[in-house]
């Protein structure tokens, strides 16, 4: 093993954890093998959980994953990992950290360096205690960490430019100048994917839309469009919280989501568009035309119904006119788009055109969107793992020597390619 931690055949895990879900997987794979649920289930052992008091944290069990996530039990509570970005419940994470090693890594947490990304808000408190955890509780023999923007935009092959990142709860302008994030340049909306799911339930409770999930569904029979369905409901069906009946209802508003609504064009008269037949699960079904456009014009339209909101064109020229202006030019023809929300058909386009049409001449507004849907969703994560992979970067392990010897705030988190 060399002196940084890193033995030469050990491949490095990279994670990347986000407030809808956490990916993670070995460096070497083009995108992450596991990408799981950033909430999990907990159960107070045999009784009525009550998972929200840390007084009873200890009799807990956790459930972790999609697969035992969506089975209904009695009194499991929903708990979120993360909260805008950040990890929140350490040990509803420790739990999930467990599973991922063993029961989709298949590794000793000790043989692995691992990168982890960070939101660019991350805060010393939280970076302390990642560290202590990964070193202390799992032995890890080094790590890294990057800025999740900064990992975002060395995916596409930039080391400069304003990633804008379209996450669950955020959509947030990030600059990005050689390596390095501007912090006091960030541009934060709250329009993020479950901004558009608030929408999509608006929509459903405005034109009488019942949203049923799966598992309250013994059986249905065929219905025309707009119909009133014709279901039967379970009645084996465990007391389950109110948490976890909500999680399955917006998973079902969430396969909408990603399914039916499709951006326009600038200047497209939304009535003259394609529609899109969609059937919920209780058999429901309508074809839906104009709405699902409407729906995601909120991202672009700067006069939202509440004025409060500035549109995601409006947050990229905030973030860049705080950025100093010999690199404004470089910044706008480097726009790097990433984030599961990107992936709402035609945002890319649509995003550059409101861009663009708030200059006549210049500067040149050149922005990248990874065609592919994983890597245009996974952008962080595949930077991660390629700057751990990158040997102009090995200087930037950090090994559990370092951190037993000189502490946690040793650690860099920002990089930068040495070309000398
Ligand atoms: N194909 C798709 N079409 C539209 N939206 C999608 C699609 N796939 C995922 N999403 C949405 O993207 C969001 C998740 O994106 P992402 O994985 O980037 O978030 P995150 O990094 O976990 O969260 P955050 O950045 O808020 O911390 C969810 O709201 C999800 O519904
Ligand atoms: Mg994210």
């Amino acid at each position: 093993m060399s002196d940084n931690g890193l033995s030469d055949t050990s491949i490095p895990l990279a994670f990347d954890a986000g407030s809808h879900s956490i990916r993670f997987g070995f460096c070497n794979d083009s995108t992450p093998g596991s990408d799981i649920p950033a909430v999990v289930g907990g159960m107070l052992n045999g009784t009525e959980s009550d998972a929200h008091t840390n007084r009873i944290r200890e009799s807990l069990t956790y459930r972790v994953d999609t697969n035992t996530l969506c089975v209904p039990r009695e009194g499991m509570e929903l708990i979120s990992i993360m909260d805008k970005g950040l990890i929140q419940d350490w040990d509803a994470f420790e739990n999930l950290m467990e599973y991922a090693y063993s029961s989709c890594l298949f590794t000793n947490p000790s043989f692995q360096p691992v990168i982890f990304t960070e939101s660019p808000m991350n805060t010393e408190k939280n970076r302390e205690k990642l560290m202590e955890l990964l070193f202390e509780k799992f032995n890890v023999p080094a790590m890294m960490l990057c800025k999740n923007a900064a990992a975002a935009a060395f995916s596409c092959g930039f080391q400069t430019g304003i990633v804008i990142d379209s996450g669950a709860t955020h959509t947030t302008a990030i600059p990005v100048y050689e390596g390095y994030v501007m912090t006091n340049a960030i541009v934060s909306s709250p329009m993020g994917g479950d901004f558009i799911l608030n929408k999509c339930e608006q929509h459903f409770s405005e034109n009488n839309i019942d949203v049923i999930p799966h598992y309250l569904i013994a059986n249905k029979q065929p219905v025309n469009a707009k119909e009133i369905p014709i279901w039967s409901r379970k009645n084996t069906v465990p007391n389950v919280t109110n948490s976890w009946h909500n999680y399955m209802c917006k998973s079902v508003v969430e396969d909408f989501q990603h399914t039916v609504l499709e951006v326009a064009d600038r200047d497209a008269i939304l009535s003259n568009l394609p529609t899109c037949h969609y059937e919920f699960p209780n058999g429901y079904n309508q074809e839906f035309g104009s709405e699902r456009f409407k729906i995601p014009e909120s991202l672009f339209n700067s006069t939202n119904e509440n004025g409060d909101l500035t549109s995601l064109s409006g947050i990229v020229h905030l973030c860049a006119e705080m950025c100093n202006n010999t690199i404004i030019d470089e910044l706008y023809a480097n726009i790097i788009v990433t984030g599961g929300n990107s992936l709402i058909k035609g945002f890319p386009q649509r995003l550059h055109s409101e861009i663009a049409a708030d200059f006549r001449n210049t500067p040149r507004v050149k922005l990248t969107a990874p065609i592919d849907s994983s890597i245009r969703r996974f952008g962080s994560w595949i930077g991660g793992a390629l700057l751990a992979t990158t040997a102009e970067l090995n200087h930037l392990w950090f090994s559990s020597n370092d951190y037993y010897e000189n502490g946690a705030d040793e650690i860099s988190h920002n990089y930068r390619v040495t070309t000398d």
